[in-house]
């Protein structure tokens, strides 16, 4: 890698007893926009605060646009972002918080309007921060780090809170920045979030990095996955299914879509499940629908980061 945005090596972390990062190696290109996924807990909050200048490493080296990070807390050159949502002062609207910001930074108001256009604020700009929901705020922390025209964006969860629509107007504004030459972090606990964005992830669970590398590659990482398949005659199917060499018939799990369906749930690599297809067709089983239960990358982010989560570490919303 010629230039790279981000290079940490063996960064390790810890807050008491805890041990947030355990040896972690993270490589950002230049210009690219890079996902850090993992459950909740698994240290991605404390890696972006380190790239941010909020904490220093135990050890570890860290090179950001491509000078060593010392051991002060200082925002390093070009780097703006935020982690733990934004800060942002309640009683003032949308533009004073930008203007205030802009002139502590000393740089002028020049930006805010632009900025704010940039994120979708624009019609909001005159009203209050206290009134504004999560995903308002999450925009309003995306346009203030853009304040700063920065050469490394660091998100945490910037897509945390928001609907879908706004999910996909964050994700427009940072897919345009890194067209841009801009290089991005930014983290989620789903891998979903981040697959249609990013060109590589780092996957990190209980402070170790489980996968770093492009998401096609990802892909592959999932092993078997978990199909549902729809046909004409579901009892029929299953007593082929049970037959079929490399296919497990799986209980499916999910009250919903018991009742709703007679579908079954089979797990088979792709050869066993082609094998399926034509024992089904052959014996006159029309099938309807087969299709992944999970999304193949969720799937590989699940195998990967699942089973040796301590206790406790893994949300309960997370759990699907
Ligand atoms: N300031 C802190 N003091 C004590 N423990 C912390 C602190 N920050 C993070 N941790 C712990 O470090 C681990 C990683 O946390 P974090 O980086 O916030 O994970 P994530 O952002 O992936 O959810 C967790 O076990 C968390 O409880
Ligand atoms: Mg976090």
């Amino acid at each position: 890698m010629e230039n790279p945005a981000v290079r940490a090596r063996g960064i390790v972390k810890s807050f008491g007893d805890v041990v947030a990062l355990d040896g972690v190696d993270l490589d950002v290109v230049e210009g690219q926009v890079h996902g850090l996924v993992g459950p909740n807990g698994a240290g991605k909050t404390t890696l972006l605060g380190l790239l941010l200048g909020l904490a220093v490493p135990d050890s570890g080296t860290l090179q950001i646009l491509g000078t060593p990070v010392g051991r002060t807390l200082a925002c390093p050159d070009g780097v703006a972002g935020f982690v733990d949502g934004p800060g942002l002062y309640p009683t003032l609207t949308a533009r004073q918080n930008l203007t205030a910001l802009a002139s502590l930074r000393g740089s002028g108001s020049d930006g805010v309007d632009v900025a704010l256009e940039q994120v979708g604020l624009t019609d909001v700009a005159g009203d209050r921060v206290r009134g504004f929901s999560l995903g308002m705020r999450q925009r309003l922390g995306l346009a203030a780090a853009l304040l700063t025209r920065p050469r490394l964006l660091v998100l945490d969860e910037p897509a945390n809170g928001l609907d879908p629509a706004g999910t996909r107007h964050v994700h427009r504004v940072i897919a345009g920045l890194s067209a841009e030459g801009t290089s991005v972090v930014m983290s989620s606990h789903r891998m979903d979030d981040l697959a249609a964005l990013c060109s590589e992830v780092t996957i990190v669970n209980t402070g170790r990095v489980v996968f770093s590398g492009p998401v096609t590659k990802l892909a592959t990482e999932s092993g078997d996955l978990d199909y549902r398949l729809l046909s004409s005659d579901a009892a029929f199917a299953r007593r082929i299914a049970s037959e079929t060499p490399g296919v497990r018939v799986l209980a499916d799990d999910d009250p919903l879509r018991r009742q709703a369906t007679d579908a079954l749930v089979v797990r088979a690599p792709v050869s066993a499940l082609d094998d399926l297809v034509a024992r089904l067709v052959g014996a006159g089983v029309a099938v309807r629908e087969l299709a992944p239960v999970i999304a193949p990358l969720e799937a590989a982010f699940l195998a990967l980061t699942e089973g040796d989560t301590e206790p406790g570490a893994n949300g309960e919303e997370d759990r699907r």
